[in-house]
């Protein structure tokens, strides 16, 4: 009896000890989190639409890339679940209520937000930012209502079950996001729920503003602003305001990267604008979809937005906030451009049927 008692004794002050350990692990460092719940530089998901060629799925199946696992898997959980890459960045904001604390700083924003009504005026562009004075992420991603208020927990909505979408999660040390609040001005990303506490007002007074409702005036009417990651992985972010009235990826990107683009966003009938080889670099659009499975599906059902360089030299690719359709001209909303090797192949390579000009 004494034996089996100190054994309990002894197991559950291991038992602390681990706790202790893991969680000043886990409470230091904000940072994008995989599959497993464990820190990454960055992931991307692809969630899948529900409808495919030949074949309806659940809309709530989705692959998952990062540098570790090299190409895309497709993920064993539910983007409807908070199991799974986004829930587990998420659960830091959620479970943590770190929205609550006065030593980070977040923001989620979405031009749609969740519940409330539609607001005319502020970007096109959806994401979460949440960081303290060391280090967090910037989960930029393509779904409306999403995600929901920080007391609710995770949750993931209905409407964004039927078309593809696309969420790019970067971790960056703190100085980072003083130029990824300078990106933010041009944006004017509609900030449903944030806090910048009293000991970072100083330091980025532009996001302060953002998160009181005020629009602070952008210097000019677009900005490009390279990033680092915490490991050093290059990120380009290009905003533009309304102020810049042009298709992003004709009219700036693709001549900023001087590289043909090939796009892969949400085009409405009568709305798109066609692919457009006036300028020297040209942009155009994809139209279907091949992800290994092999999981087929057209552009029509895809909610996502990005683009890959044409040619394999140039090895970029970029995941954003605007689709190549007229109204969005006046939109703000920007792309985050890598030319990391592995991305640029996941991508370039599930193109399977562009529109060239
Ligand atoms: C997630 O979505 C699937 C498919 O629509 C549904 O069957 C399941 O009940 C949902 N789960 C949650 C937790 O909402
Ligand atoms: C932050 O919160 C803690 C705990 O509530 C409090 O003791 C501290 O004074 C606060 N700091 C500031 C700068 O508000
Ligand atoms: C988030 O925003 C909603 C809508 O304005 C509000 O009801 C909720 O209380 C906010 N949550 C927090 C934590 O600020
Ligand atoms: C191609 O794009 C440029 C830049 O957006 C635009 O000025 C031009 O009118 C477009 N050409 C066609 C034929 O749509």
């Amino acid at each position: 009896m004494l034996h089996v008692r100190m054994d309990m004794h002894f197991s559950s002050r291991l038992q602390i000890v681990i706790m202790f350990v893991w969680c000043t692990v886990c409470s230091t460092d904000i940072s994008c989190r995989n599959e497993a719940g464990e820190p990454v530089d960055w992931f991307i998901i692809y969630k899948l639409p529900r409808y495919k060629i030949g074949e309806v799925g659940s809309g709530v199946d989705y692959m998952y890339l990062d540098s570790s696992v090299g190409s895309w898997q497709i993920s064993k959980y539910m983007v409807n679940t908070s199991q799974g890459a986004i829930g587990n960045t998420l659960k830091q904001l959620y479970a943590g209520q770190a929205y609550k604390s006065n030593s980070s700083v977040y923001a989620l924003y979405n031009d749609g937000p969740p519940i409330l009504d539609y607001i005319k005026g502020y970007g096109h562009t959806k994401g979460v930012l949440l960081f303290d004075h060391s280090q967090g992420f910037w989960l930029s991603h393509s779904i409306p209502h999403f995600p929901s208020f920080p007391e609710r927990g995770y949750l993931y909505p209905s409407s964004g079950k039927v078309n593809g979408q696309t969420a790019l999660c970067v971790t960056y040390r703190y100085e980072q996001f003083l130029g990824i609040a300078k990106q933010m001005v041009y944006l004017y990303p509609r900030f449903y729920n944030c806090s910048v506490p009293a000991t970072f007002i100083a330091e980025l007074p532009q996001l302060a503003q953002l998160c009181k409702g005020s629009k602070p005036r952008p210097p000019s009417d677009k900005s490009m602003e390279q990033l680092s990651s915490i490991k050093g992985e290059t990120f380009v972010s290009f905003v533009k305001s309304e102020h810049f009235v042009d298709d992003i990826y004709t009219g700036w990107v693709a001549q900023a990267l001087d590289a043909d683009l090939l796009v892969e966003s949400w085009q409405r009938q009568g709305h798109e604008l066609p692919s457009n080889c006036s300028l020297p670099k040209h942009v155009m659009n994809i139209k279907r979809i091949r992800l290994p499975g092999p999981v087929l599906f057209q552009s029509h059902y895809d909610h996502s937005k990005w683009c890959v360089s044409r040619a394999y030299e140039d090895q970029v690719t970029c995941l954003g906030d605007l689709n190549r359709g007229k109204a969005q001209l006046w939109r703000g909303g920007g792309l985050v451009c890598t030319f990391n090797p592995l991305i640029f192949k996941a991508f370039r390579q599930v193109v399977d049927w562009y529109f060239g000009c």
